[in-house]
């Protein structure tokens, strides 16, 4: 057995106190998002676990990248057929983790999720390089495939018929946006004493609570 019992970090570079914070999630959220940006310690501030609820009842969790928020919600890309885009049309409760270690900060965020609008959609895909326009294509997200090469000769077909046309957005890739109703920020603190500030939406206003570490 591997024991890691003495794998044990301290806690304590910064602290999330009430008369700090913002009374608005999205106003908490940015300024945290804008210090992992700027900390080059931290490689893809952007990257966020997303789980969402299987037909088991079981969740499942993988990384997506945020590509833009607001006080809509947050936004983020993927393959509407995939496994998730087919967990979320059936159940479009989700739930998304950020977790920055050199800032020992988690944000965890649950939320109602919906597809954006297709001239969005339409914008943001055909702003990628063409390289990732043409693997959205190419890619039946979470299929089986019988192996690599299936992949990289579609791509090759594709790269010609499409070298001098737009590559149309594939009507089952988009976005979506995630609409809160709870943010929870974490701060890692000495003597596993954490701060914990949860935002709740009740009735369109934003409450504010200190939860136990
Ligand atoms: C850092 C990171 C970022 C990722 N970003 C995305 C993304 O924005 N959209 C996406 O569809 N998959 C992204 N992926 C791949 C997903 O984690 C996942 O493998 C894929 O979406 C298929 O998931 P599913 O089968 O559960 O639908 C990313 C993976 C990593 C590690």
């Amino acid at each position: 057995m591997e024991n890691l019992h003495d794998r044990r970090k301290v806690y304590e570079k910064l602290q999330l106190i009430e008369n700090e914070i913002k009374q608005n999630p999205f106003d908490q959220f940015r300024d945290w998002f804008l210090e992992a940006t700027e900390n080059p310690a931290v490689s893809e501030s952007n990257a966020m676990a997303l789980s969402t609820v299987e037909d088991d009842d079981c969740p499942r969790t993988r990384m997506v990248l945020l590509k833009s928020y607001s006080h809509e919600g947050f936004v983020f890309f993927t393959n509407y057929n995939s496994r998730k885009g087919r967990s979320i049309e059936k159940n479009h409760r989700a739930c998304l983790h950020f977790f920055w270690p050199s800032l020992e900060r988690q944000i965890i965020i649950k939320a109602d999720l919906d597809m954006i609008a297709e001239n969005l959609s339409d914008g943001y895909f055909h702003s990628r390089p063409k390289g990732s326009q043409l693997g959205a294509v190419v890619s039946p997200q979470s299929e089986k495939i019988p192996n690599r090469e299936y992949l990289e000769e579609k791509l090759k077909k594709l790269e010609g018929e499409f070298a001098d046309r737009e590559i149309p957005r594939p009507e089952n890739w988009g976005g979506y946006i995630a609409k809160p109703y709870e943010i929870e920020f974490w701060q890692g603190r000495p003597n596993r004493l954490h701060d914990r500030i949860v935002y709740r939406l009740e009735d369109s206003d934003w409450i504010i609570s200190r939860l136990a570490p």
